[in-house]
């Protein structure tokens, strides 16, 4: 299946898997999460991937992310061949992508500035990381709590610290893993109003794991999947 073909001018990823599996365990205990799966994203499609616990969404995020590789197929993600990069290769892939979890997955310890700080520590970069990260807390509705702890904050505001963070390497590519699974619906909705507001004016391919319907259809595309296959996708019709 294709999505996403009438948005072209913009900085974000593309996707082409092309019969991509991927399975864990060998033998009886073997399980194959992804099967044999094909799926075009156009940059800066905003898609949502819906199924059952188990039917392989988290896998083919972590496989998009460059954090599992394919066992077979091909999987071509912003250019990159991601069952054939080195290492090195992999490594520089998974900073253009921002991850955003269920469970915000803050660092508990570290200031809310430092946790959204973190995923550039490492790496040298072209603009003032400080700056940026403040830039960032503000535009995520947070600023005047860069010292705070997160332990300080509810859940929705948790989970803008989580968007910030994945922002802050400028990423092609967002991959959210049920980003308003641990959220009541308001706040749930105020994330996934934040995070197409963000898409949108980064032009950032977004894909979006998630049981929750209003979700769903806040994207422009979703993908249906069932024992680590697309069962159906379909656009959605904005009102
Ligand atoms: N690291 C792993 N080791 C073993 N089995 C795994 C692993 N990751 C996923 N699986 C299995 O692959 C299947 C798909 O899991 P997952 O991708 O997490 O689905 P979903 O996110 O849709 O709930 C499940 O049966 C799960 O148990
Ligand atoms: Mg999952």
């Amino acid at each position: 299946m294709a999505v996403g073909a009438q948005r072209l001018e913009n900085a974000g990823a593309s996707v082409r898997a092309s019969h991509v599996t991927r399975s864990f365990g060998t033998g009886a205990a073997r399980m194959v999460a992804v099967n044999d799966l094909s799926l075009t994203i156009s940059p800066g499609a905003v898609v949502a991937l819906r199924g059952a616990s188990g039917s392989g969404k988290s896998t083919l995020l972590h496989l998009l992310a460059g954090i599992e590789r394919p066992d077979s197929g091909e999987l071509i993600v912003a250019e990159v061949d991601l069952g054939r990069a080195t290492r090195r290769h992999l490594t520089q892939h998974r900073r253009r992508v921002g991850l955003i979890f269920q469970r915000f997955h803050l660092i508990p310890a570290m200031s809310v500035l430092d946790n959204v700080l973190a995923p550039v520590i490492p790496v040298r970069v072209s603009f003032d990381k400080v700056a940026r990260a403040r830039e960032l807390l503000a535009a995520v509705g947070l600023a005047g709590r860069e010292s705070a702890a997160p332990t300080q904050l509810s859940g929705g505001q948790q989970q803008r610290v989580a968007v910030a963070r994945a922002l802050i390497g400028a990423p092609a590519l967002i991959l959210a893993d049920e980003p308003t699974g641990s959220l009541d619906s308001a706040t749930g909705a105020e994330i996934m109003d934040l995070l197409l507001r963000v898409a949108a004016e980064r032009s950032t391919t977004m894909v979006i794991a998630t049981h929750d319907e209003g979700v769903a259809n806040a994207c422009d595309y979703i993908i249906s999947m069932r024992d680590g296959q697309i069962m159906a996708d379909e656009a959605v019709r904005s009102a």
